[in-house]
């Protein structure tokens, strides 16, 4: 099995990076050229490549994972190339077409529809993995909320490419959802420049920086569930985007830059406005952010005009811009 992952991993990585028009100099990482389209194929690689190494997964072994989207597609695609049985468990969150992709990808799907008490599904989503593995001996459970194989494959990967890449870098917004890319891109990146501003940027309703739990209508971006992965984390600020900000982040981005991103791509860019109107910015600071998905897959919801205006007579009153600033979590400590 390791000699098919390994060649699937030279289809991972070394993503193109565009520079974009703005009050800065703006690059953006294309993430969206990893294998499967997304930059959670570099995590769900590692954990599968780490668990076969350590004989934890075996031909016959039944991989599960609570995902609503990304993920369980990168995952899928790996599993296909080694052979394996792969149960996704996803919830309404996802976009139709992932949804669709997933069901032509595996053999079963396991959609839950009952929300958990933080009005997210991802607390459901993770009782049904156990479930799962109970009922399946020989499984494996991916567990990207606590696998540090998870972060460690940005540490490796993303974090490397961009220290290899730039000769100076001033912020890094990054959003925010099991906290893998930030965890690892922010230990990676401060190694070689120590004064960068990581800033995780979050959904409203997300509970991973304690915002109130409300429902979320987008995936990619906010979790029901803190991260365990984040204690290892060093970030410098949090920026929470409204769903309203986060839908014309995603707009905005294709029509003053040409980038067709998915939603936490929409919401990075919205932060990085809005950050920056509290914040000095001058012509020579170099920001980065990601492109993490193919915003195709986006099309029927935060770029549907019908789905955006039922959205957001759904949601609450907006919260506050920014919530908080540095240092928000210091290294070893629970949130
Ligand atoms: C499109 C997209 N962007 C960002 C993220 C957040 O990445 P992470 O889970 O590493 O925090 C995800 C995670 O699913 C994602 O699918």
């Amino acid at each position: 099995m390791l000699e098919k992952l390994l060649k699937v991993q030279s289809l991972i990585g070394n993503t193109p990076l565009r520079t974009l028009n703005f009050d800065c100099k703006l690059s953006v990482k294309m993430e969206n050229a990893n294998y499967s389209g997304s930059i959670k194929d570099r995590a769900a690689f590692n954990i599968l490549y780490n668990a076969i190494k350590l004989n934890e997964i075996n031909q016959h072994t039944l991989i599960v994972e609570s995902s609503s989207g990304n993920f369980a597609i990168a995952l899928a695609m790996i599993c296909k190339q080694l052979g394996l049985k792969f149960i996704p468990v996803i919830d309404p969150n996802i976009n139709a077409d992932s949804e669709k992709i997933l069901r032509m990808l595996v053999e079963e799907v396991v959609k839950v529809d009952k929300p958990d008490i933080t009005n997210g599904y991802l607390l459901t989503r993770i009782e049904k993995v156990k479930e799962l593995c109970q009922q399946y001996p020989n499984s494996y459970w991916t567990n990207q909320y606590g696998n540090p194989y998870n972060y460690l494959a940005y540490y490796h990967s993303l974090g490397k490419e961009i220290c290899n890449h730039f000769e100076r870098l001033d912020y890094i917004f990054i959003a925010v959802s099991s906290c893998g890319t930030i965890t690892g891109v922010s230990k990676r990146v401060k190694e070689k420049f120590p004064d960068v501003k990581i800033i995780a940027v979050d959904v409203e309703g997300s509970v991973l920086f304690s915002d109130v739990p409300r429902k979320r209508f987008v995936s990619g971006i906010g979790a029901s569930k803190k991260s365990q992965l984040v204690e290892e984390a060093s970030i410098d600020g949090v920026v929470h985007v409204t769903h309203k900000e986060l839908i014309k982040g995603c707009r905005t981005l294709l029509s003053e830059q040409g980038v067709l991103g998915g939603a936490s791509s929409g919401a990075v860019y919205a932060a990085i406005k809005k950050y920056f109107t509290h914040h000095p910015l001058s012509k020579d600071m170099q920001v980065l952010f990601f492109s993490t998905d193919k915003g195709d897959s986006y099309l029927s919801n935060v770029y549907n005009d019908a789905w955006v205006e039922r959205v957001l007579h759904q949601t609450e009153a907006p919260i506050p811009a920014i919530m908080l600033e540095v240092p928000v979590i210091p290294n070893g400590t629970s949130l």
